[in-house]
């Protein structure tokens, strides 16, 4: 497995999540009241999953490494690092807003539209990524800086199980946003779990 190829597989899972987010999104902004585990689910997973496990994969593993060898590629670096710190504060919006709808508040429309960025965030940073990606593994780092980059990443995860638990908490949570019904475990909708799904 390659550096680029192991952050496009994370980039897979981070797309079911939000294809939930948008979902999630949407029944919000229509003025459902979702079981606020489920807004806390997705939270979670922004910070936890997308921000302190795959973007510091990229920042910790895959971004110094590139700088040191490639000086062509800063500029796109940059911006990558840019979008991670809008990610971010995107998230501890949504936070925010939430905290307020649990309490009561008028805040559905402000919290739909946060999710709905956040979604958009991951839409378009995702692919800007996985293009850039192919470029990583095909011509930019060598096999000893591959072998740098992924030993960064073992670093970072710790737990080798965390992609598998990650994985499985989101597609727990865009089965039961796909409007499919699966195991009792979806909120409305027919009986094929996973149909529809990214
Ligand atoms: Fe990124
Ligand atoms: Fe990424």
């Amino acid at each position: 497995m390659k550096a680029g190829s192991d952050l496009r597989a994370d980039h897979r899972v981070i797309r079911r999540l939000e294809y939930a987010i948008r979902k999630m999104s949407a029944r919000i902004a229509r003025g459902e009241k979702l079981p606020p585990e489920d807004v806390e689910e997705a939270i979670g997973l922004m910070m936890e999953f997308v921000d302190a496990y795959h973007h510091a994969k990229e920042e910790v593993g895959l971004f110094p490494v590139v700088q040191g060898v490639a000086r062509g590629e800063q500029k796109t670096v940059y911006g990558f690092l840019v979008e991670h710190e809008f990610g971010r504060r995107a998230a501890m919006r949504i936070e925010q807003e939430y905290v307020r709808w649990a309490k009561g508040e008028e805040t559905a429309e402000s919290l739909s539209r946060f999710m709905l960025t956040y979604a958009d965030f991951i839409r378009a940073h995702t692919s800007k990524e996985d293009a850039w990606f192919e470029a990583v593994d095909g011509r930019l780092l060598s096999a000893e800086q591959q072998r740098e980059v992924l030993g960064r990443f073992s670093r970072v995860e710790k737990n080798p199980q965390a992609k598998k638990e990650f994985a499985r908490r989101v597609n727990r949570l865009a089965v039961r946003y796909s409007g499919r019904r699966g195991k009792g475990d979806a909120i409305g909708g027919s009986h094929r779990p996973t149909e529809g799904l990214p």
